[in-house]
């Protein structure tokens, strides 16, 4: 029985609400966030970080997280949209755990992004279609990464009950 799944996907597929929803399901079983636990960790926000040190300097401290979640037990990790493409951690998420890519396309993703007040560094300021074609080129580069997940699902029909179904719960 796996004691930790990854989900992973870009900005706005749903990870953290699935994540939760998940976690409520699976008695005894929590939701971490991985950049709120970024955020806990280093007391600093997602975008003061890159303000302050980069997207290179925030890379750096999620991998170190990432390393310190995979230890955990019981628990849905919900991965930030860049984890899986940088060192070596869609390895470190794929030997500790069970990984599923939340797929959707780039106009599904635009349009959940409409609705979603997280602020994102990467995305800060960009609507419409500049929007949708930023999705659309970073969606490009980093699906090769998101791929290497054990279970695709899709994330525009799939319900807690077909996550369940998976997870083996
Ligand atoms: C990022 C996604 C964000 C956060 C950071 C960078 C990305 O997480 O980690 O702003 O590179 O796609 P969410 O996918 O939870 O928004």
């Amino acid at each position: 029985m796996t004691k930790r799944v990854y989900l992973i996907g870009f900005m706005g597929s749903g990870k953290s609400t699935m994540g939760r929803w998940l976690a409520d399901t699976m008695k005894d079983w929590s939701f971490i966030d991985l950049d709120t636990f970024i955020e806990n960790k280093y007391h600093q926000t997602i975008p003061d970080i890159f303000a302050e040190k980069g997207e290179d300097g925030f890379r750096k401290m999620e991998a170190a997280c990432l390393k310190e979640v995979s230890s955990f037990e019981n628990v849905i990790v919900g991965a930030g949209g860049g984890t899986p493409c940088f060192f070596d951690n869609m390895e470190v998420m794929n030997e500790t755990g069970l990984t599923i890519y939340l797929q959707l396309t780039p106009q599904d993703t635009y349009d959940r992004l409409q609705t979603s007040k997280n602020p994102r560094p990467l995305i800060d300021g960009m609507e419409g279609q500049k929007l949708v074609d930023f999705i659309t080129q970073k969606l490009s580069e980093r699906e090769s990464f998101y791929k290497k997940a054990q279970i695709i699902a899709d994330a525009k029909n799939w319900e807690v009950k077909d996550y369940i179904k998976l997870i083996g719960k």
